[in-house]
């Protein structure tokens, strides 16, 4: 066999990649806990006869919403079987854009071989009902992606949908999740629709903050990747990658990424270069003239951060300062005091080259600053920055 085909099937650091995938659902969720309360208190009645729950569940790409609902229907439909028959669906309105497609969608879902053509949505909607009563069913129907249909027709298929049962025998047929982006739907939405929801109705997720984005990475790389090949670190300099956007996305993105690269290069671990390679080119691109413009003294600092950088995924504030002392020495410079070092640190925080966060110093020595570069390749950065300070020392 050809030597390069060696890599594949090697399985150096993936164990199983399906758990990378954006569409896979997790058996539990994460740092998800109060959402999921909330929502199971707005559908606290689900399980009564002749009810029915709305919600709409907004936030941002990557916040999680898909899973969450997918998440909280399975754990209904399982916990609750014995009290009502609930089933669910989930449709994407992206690709089911109008009131016949999601129809059908629906139907499908519940009779295979259901022959919709030539059928009204009106037609459609009494024989969804038909059904559903004959089986002693309760449906639940998750709109996600909502917007793409508002946008194509308007409230219409929301007002079939929640008229279900008007004037018939009998009710709480069906439930309904919509989820969509806020900024998106919000105006999208008709006022009669959001009172028919029932105003409160609506479950606000935010993007992950870096520890949601690391219990998040420490569950999928428990799923996809061997034990071996990564430690916490790795875990954190994903999660501060991420962090910018706080879209789990980038999450599942980065460990599949980070560890292709490490197989690729034959290794059974990932590194921190991994994640910056694929970091640096996703997220920041440093133009030259922004190292150029920074004070002689900053780039002598991001210098010796960046060398041990290299090598390490972390460095510790004190450790920086005197690898700074080191690189004053050899530009014949003398170093600035504890202070300005801090001024510096919390400047290229906020330029985003480097992340902070405070950790135990090991055997019980206090605390200190952690710093990390996620978002850019610390040899990147050295080339330009010995450039500009020879340049700038005379060297
Ligand atoms: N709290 C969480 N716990 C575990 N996995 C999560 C969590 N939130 C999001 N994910 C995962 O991150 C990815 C993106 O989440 P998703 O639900 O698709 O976000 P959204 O629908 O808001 O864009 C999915 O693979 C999802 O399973
Ligand atoms: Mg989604």
């Amino acid at each position: 066999m050809a030597g390069y085909l060696d890599r594949i099937g090697a399985g150096l650091v993936l164990k199983d990649v399906e758990p990378l995938s954006f569409d896979y659902i997790p058996a539990a969720l994460v740092g998800r806990d109060d959402k999921l309360v909330d929502l199971a208190t707005k559908f606290s009645t689900i399980t009564l006869p002749e009810t029915s729950c709305n919600v709409l569940i907004t936030g941002p790409v990557g916040s999680g919403k898909t899973a969450l609902a997918k998440v909280f229907a399975n754990d209904i439909e399982i916990n609750f079987s014995k009290k009502r028959n609930i089933s669910s669906v989930h449709i994407n309105c992206r690709n089911f854009n109008t009131t016949p497609q999601v129809l059908h969608k629906v139907i499908t879902k519940l009779d295979p071989g259901y022959p919709v053509r030539g059928l009204s949505s009106s037609e459609v909607l009494s024989s969804i009902r038909k059904i559903l009563r004959n089986l002693n069913k309760h449906f639940l129907i998750i709109l996600d992606e909502v917007n793409h249909v508002l946008m194509k027709e308007g409230n219409d298929i929301l007002y079939k949908l929640l008229r279900i049962d008007e004037d018939k025998q009998g009710k709480g047929t069906l439930s309904l999740i919509l989820i969509s982006q806020e900024e998106v739907v919000l105006n999208l939405l008709e006022g009669a629709v959001i009172s028919r929801l029932g105003v409160g109705n609506h479950i606000r997720l935010s993007g992950y903050s870096k520890d949601g984005l690391f219990q998040i990475a420490k569950q999928r790389a428990e799923l996809s990747l061997f034990n071996e090949s990564y430690d916490e670190k790795i875990l954190n300099l994903i999660a501060s990658s991420a962090a910018s956007k706080g879209d789990a996305r980038n999450v599942l993105h980065l460990i599949e990424g980070a560890a292709k690269n490490a197989e690729k290069d034959g290794r059974k671990n990932i590194i921190p270069e991994d994640i910056q390679t694929i970091s640096s080119k996703e997220v920041i691109a440093v133009e030259p003239h922004i190292i150029d413009s920074l004070r002689p003294h900053l780039q002598l600092f991001l210098l010796a951060i960046c060398r041990r950088l290299k090598k390490e995924s972390e460095i510790t504030s004190g450790d920086a300062e005197q690898l700074y002392k080191v690189v004053c020495e050899e530009y014949n410079q003398s170093p600035k005091g504890h202070t300005t070092l801090w001024k510096y640190m919390k400047d290229l925080e906020n330029k985003d080259f480097l992340s902070s966060k405070y950790a135990s110093m090991p055997h019980g020595r206090g605390r200190t600053q952690l710093l990390s570069m996620p978002n850019i390749l610390p040899s990147d950065l050295i080339n330009r920055l010995e450039l500009s300070l020879n340049r700038q020392f005379n060297i």
